[in-house]
């Protein structure tokens, strides 16, 4: 879909049909008060993210509890998702900012409807019906005026963020039998040609040269070689160098310890930390940002059979710690233990930040909407927290690890345990897993993100689709804007 913005009145902008905000409840706006009755009448009474369509009108109302972005984001989407499968090709809209130049809100805007006008409908014989273009007024909500550029820059931001969502919502909603470790490679190459990115694949063999032990056991019982994958983007006078590392679990069995039924299906979502950090790296090429990033990944198939690892073995990882498994299930942290010991090998990262759906627990904790983020550097927790909730919209918490828990994973075998010995805790013992694998130097610079609980939900939710989220992508690349602004050394 094509974004663009048109310096006329809204009446003179040819449309098929037209997305109008209900802000903050109010009905008298120039806006809407002439179809104040009508929408009374539907009993719309403009509540965030309430849709009221009038075809005959070629007009279609969404409530925005206020015109701060996320509402904003929010409410333009699920318009946008109300006119999927209709017959529209065009939508036209005013602009919408909360004070004077303001460029938030329009980015929030472009945003929304990028990421509102997505269905994935792959493996649908008959496709959905989406809008093409989406024309901006210059007209503007609250009279508020906005010089062209830094709104075409906003919007053009908003744009290319979200297209990058949407590739990583297709690459997670995929069946696993169509991605798969080998192909998350391929998907690599491709976006390194295509953004001019480096890109190493370490294959299997690559992969036992580095002594990734505990990412090949985990890998061991599938028909699918695993991979690791290494993304750079690297510019002229970065500011900063940044690692990102993901889970790229395409399908998680549980392995020998393996899941209910019920709670297998879905696991074609475990690879959406991978997926997230191949948007991140084709988001931040687009947008040009003087920050270095490297983008790992671990893509790992976890199944059963007769070679398959099991409870009870010890590995020995690639940082030499070895490790007690006693549930082949919390495989991730297996993964992710050696690739975060390669990237910090292979990188001196001012950051580190890892994407993973690490643990049901998160969800409990958090519920489903929620990213839950650990570090040992609590000013960075606090700096991610704003950049989640407040500019990106992801919803963010952090949780605080402590001591008491850090000692649940001991292991009377092994150096650690792959579980901990309580259930209690369990996305916080996960980090804290994790935490055993990030060296001296790097403690303060790591941040986990479990995205279990967004990455994919089977119901619409605010910007989202049912399905895959795209969860990770614009809380980082924010961050990463942020660090390309205001890095200090
Ligand atoms: N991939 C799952 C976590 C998950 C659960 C993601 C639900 C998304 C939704 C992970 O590999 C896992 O199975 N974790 C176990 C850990 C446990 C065995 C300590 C879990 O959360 O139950
Ligand atoms: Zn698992
Ligand atoms: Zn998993």
């Amino acid at each position: 879909m094509k974004v663009k913005y048109v310096e006329k009145n809204l009446s003179d902008i040819e449309a098929d049909i037209e997305l109008i905000l209900v802000v903050d409840k109010d009905l008298d706006h120039r806006f809407v008060k002439e179809y104040k009755d009508t929408l009374k009448a539907m009993k719309f009474k403009g509540e965030q993210d309430s849709v009221a369509f009038l075809a005959k009108d070629k007009k279609i109302f969404v409530g925005a509890k206020s015109l701060v972005s996320s509402d904003v984001r929010s409410a333009v989407a699920t318009a946008m998702r109300a006119l999927i499968g209709k017959e529209y090709k065009s939508v036209k809209l005013a602009l919408y900012t909360k004070y004077e130049k303001c460029t938030a809100t329009i980015r929030a805007l472009a945003e929304g409807l990028v990421l509102g006008n997505y269905k994935f409908d792959k493996y649908k014989s008959e496709k959905s019906n989406k809008i093409e273009e989406a024309l901006i007024s210059s007209e503007s909500y609250n009279e508020f005026k906005v010089d062209s550029d830094s709104l075409n820059r906003a919007l053009d931001k908003g744009v290319k963020v979200a297209k990058s969502v949407n590739f990583t919502r297709d690459i997670v909603n995929t069946p696993p039998d169509d991605f798969y470790p080998k192909i998350m490679a391929k998907v690599a190459k491709d976006i390194a040609k295509e953004y001019n990115l480096e890109c190493e694949i370490l294959n299997k063999k690559d992969i036992k040269n580095e002594k990734m032990n505990a990412l090949l056991a985990v890998a061991r019982a599938s028909a699918h070689k695993p991979r690791v994958i290494h993304l750079a983007y690297k510019p002229k006078n970065p500011k900063a160098v940044i690692s990102i590392v993901g889970k790229g679990l395409t399908y998680d069995s549980g392995g020998l310890s393996l899941k209910p039924s019920d709670f297998m299906v879905t696991m074609k979502a475990d690879k959406s930390g991978g997926a997230a950090v191949l948007g991140i790296m084709q988001a931040i090429s687009k947008l040009g940002l003087d920050v270095e990033v490297h983008g790992f990944i671990g893509a790992v198939e976890n199944m059963i059979g007769g070679n398959a690892y099991k409870p009870d073995d010890v590995l020995i990882s690639k940082s030499g710690k070895t490790i007690e498994v006693r549930n082949t299930d919390a495989e991730g942290r297996l993964v992710l233990a050696d690739v975060l010991t390669y990237a910090q090998e292979k990188v001196k990262a001012d950051y580190i930040i890892d994407l993973a759906t690490l643990t049901g627990a998160c969800v409990v904790g958090l519920g489903q909407y929620t990213i839950g983020a650990m570090s040992n550097n609590e000013k960075l927790l606090e700096r991610v927290e704003f950049v989640g909730n407040v500019s990106s919209g992801e919803l963010v918490n952090k949780l605080l690890f402590n001591r008491h828990l850090a000692k649940t994973l001991k292991s009377n075998i092994a150096d650690i345990c792959n579980i901990a010995n309580t259930r209690y805790g369990g996305a916080l013992t996960a980090g804290l897993f994790l935490n055993n694998f990030i060296e001296k130097e790097n403690k303060d610079k790591w941040l986990h993100l479990d995205i279990a609980g967004p990455a994919f939900v089977e119901h619409a939710w605010a910007e989202n689709p049912n399905g895959a989220s795209g969860a990770g992508v614009r809380i980082v690349t924010r961050f990463l804007e942020k660090v390309a602004n205001d890095f200090k050394h």
